[in-house]
């Protein structure tokens, strides 16, 4: 089924059902608690609080929409099967007050939990003729604060007739949504899985999260949900990757015929940035050093510089521009600018490409070079690491070492951190050792304690898992540490449990954390967790957690910095752990505060 055959299916169904359809809003959002748009429901918020009345404003309480969302979380994961920056969300809203809640009433009233799951199960298996044998569900299994949601349950089991080895009860990391930003509308969830693929997500609004976290029932009832269009695509496309759906196929191919060398991950970090670019643009977000106009500047910097790195002479980036207005301005009318897009690329281009002359230049004059300068040349001309190696003449670039790029860059950030932020004009990062990055000194102090909690975390999954667990990367932010480990199979939530207390345990204990600098000789005889694959220098830094290294709890080779003291992590907690490849598990940890 093509992609525009399932927009169309979604939107007239609903349609039917008593649904106005309401365009996607901009992906600039009026909520002022977010950057960009990332949710359906982001638009509605006011209509769920009551404070704003979709009967006088829609002529009914329910209303569907296929919404631009974009993501910045996931930047960095993007190039895998399923992951994108810009994407569009299919959804089906009701505001209350409820109405009978019988899901063959078509009106115009609210409805809850029993039509929003009949609506999802008739479009899915009667509408899009999605085989019941693929078909499974989530349900919110309850906890202290929240009840299990049985009637969800019996919904499923009763009413529709779902197997209950079908029906899979779980907490609040997996079947609770929001809010958006810092507060807003929230509530337990049913998830709808086809093949095992999380397709559909449906909320039910019963509470209002305030900004320091209690719940208040909301006065009015209301469903939120959320399908991933691209993702749902794939589904029906048959096909295991986004990547491979008519939505995205004529773009890879155009990169393809002009850069034919490219992995297929660079490929599709291209297709994805230049479609999210070209929305940012006509939704009027401009390159800038500050929130949305940063996130565009990262996402165009980061493909102007693949193609230095990777040596890309043809020029396709306005060819798949084109391609994505092409495929996609029916919907979005803007996207017609393709201009536009152009002229800001070209714009940040010639920028980019004037720190990097400039940098150039500064680089000719110099008659040696090594990682500490190498720095400087990031630091004033914004020229990245691997293009500095790129550029210089081949003499010199032996000499550039990114352990020497990273140590002054370290330094620099400790003169920095001690109170000389405002050098870096409140747009550089604080801290940035590709694993850890901090925008200010709260964000640092954030990093520090979840860089020493992924430690007693690998610890601690070794505890409990076995010796065998390795890891296989991580990303740590202010918001959340993201640890990948080698292991074949989902964890269990005793297990989970178990490596959450383990690492809250080492913390209350208030351990000291140091290193000791060493020969990687001795470093490895020491025990210490590495990785094996990669290159180290000579000399390493150790960091252990407890009172001597020999009796260490846990130890690394790590570049730190760290807390000088578990105590100071205060709590973590382990909130998703899922799969991201064959063999390889993720696990995300936030800070409790
Ligand atoms: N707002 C919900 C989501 O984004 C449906 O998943």
């Amino acid at each position: 089924m093509e992609s525009e055959e399932i927009r169309k299916k979604f939107l007239e169904f609903f349609e039917k059902k008593g649904h106005v359809v309401v365009p996607s809003s901009s992906l600039l959002s009026d909520d002022p608690s977010v950057l960009l748009t990332t949710a359906g429901m982001q638009q509605f918020k006011k209509y769920f609080t009551g404070e704003l009345n979709a009967v006088t404003d829609f002529g009914s309480s329910r209303v569907t929409s296929i919404q631009k969302c974009f993501r910045t979380s996931d930047i960095e994961e993007v190039g895998d099967n399923t992951h994108l920056t810009f994407l569009e969300m299919m959804g089906n809203f009701s505001f209350g007050p409820l109405g009978s809640d019988n899901p063959r009433d078509s009106g115009v009233n609210g409805y809850f939990k029993r039509s929003a799951i009949h609506f999802a199960f008739e479009f899915l298996i009667d509408v899009l003729g999605i085989s019941m044998d693929k078909f499974s569900v989530t349900v919110f299994e309850g906890d202290g604060e929240v009840p299990f949601d049985r009637e969800s349950y019996d919904i499923w089991h009763k009413e529709i007739g779902i197997n209950e080895a079908r029906i899979r009860k779980c907490g609040r990391k997996d079947n609770f949504w929001g809010p958006t930003g810092n507060e807003g509308p929230c509530g337990p969830t049913t998830e709808l899985y086809v093949d095992g693929i999380e397709v559909w997500n449906l909320v039910f609004n019963e509470y209002f999260c305030n900004k320091d976290k209690t719940l208040t029932k909301l006065k009015n009832q209301g469903i939120d949900t959320g399908m991933g269009f691209e993702r749902l695509t794939a589904v029906l496309q048959g096909v295991s990757t986004i990547y491979e759906t008519d939505i995205f196929k004529d773009s890879i191919k155009t990169i393809g015929e002009h850069a034919p060398n490219l992995s297929t991950r660079i490929k599709r970090i291209f297709a994805d940035h230049l479609r999210s670019i070209s929305f940012l643009v006509v939704d009027g977000v401009r390159p800038s050093n500050k929130e949305a106009g940063y996130v565009l500047r990262r996402l165009i910097r980061r493909i102007l510089a693949y193609k230095i790195q990777y040596d890309i002479h043809g020029e396709f980036f306005l060819a798949v521009i084109e391609v994505v207005s092409r495929k996609l301005s029916d919907y979005y009318a803007n996207l017609k600018n393709t201009k536009a897009i152009t002229d800001i690329l070209t714009e940040e281009k010639m920028r980019f490409e004037a720190a990097i002359r400039k940098g150039l230049k500064a680089l000719e004059e110099k008659t040696s070079l090594d990682g500490r300068e190498a720095f400087y040349l990031y630091e004033t001309f914004g020229l990245p690491f691997d293009v500095i190696k790129e550029l210089a003449p081949r003499s010199m670039a032996n000499d550039i070492h990114y352990k020497d790029f990273e140590l002054e860059m370290k330094k620099h950030q400790e003169v920095s951190r001690k109170g000389q932020e405002k050098k870096f004009g409140g747009h550089g990062l604080v801290l940035d050792t590709g694993e850890l990055k901090a925008r200010d000194e709260d964000e640092l102090q954030r990093v520090l304690r979840l860089h020493t909690a992924t430690h007693l975390l690998q610890q601690a999954l070794r505890d409990v898992l076995g010796d065998s667990v390795r890891q296989a990367g991580s990303d740590i932010t202010a918001e959340r540490t993201r640890f990948d480990l080698h292991f074949n199979r989902k964890m269990r939530e005793d297990e989970i449990k178990k490596v959450e207390d383990i690492v809250n345990k080492k913390i209350e204990e208030d351990l000291p954390v140091s290193y000791r600098e060493m020969s990687r000789r001795d470093a490895e005889r020491t025990g210490a967790l590495h990785f094996f694959k990669q290159k180290y220098p000579d000399h390493v830094k150790v960091y252990f957690v407890g009172h001597s290294l020999d009796n260490a709890y846990s130890k690394e080779f790590c570049g730190g910095p760290h807390v000088d003291h578990t105590g100071s992590i205060k709590k973590i907690k382990i909130i998703k752990e899922e799969a991201v490849a064959a063999g390889i598990r993720r696990i995300r940890v936030a800070l409790v505060e």
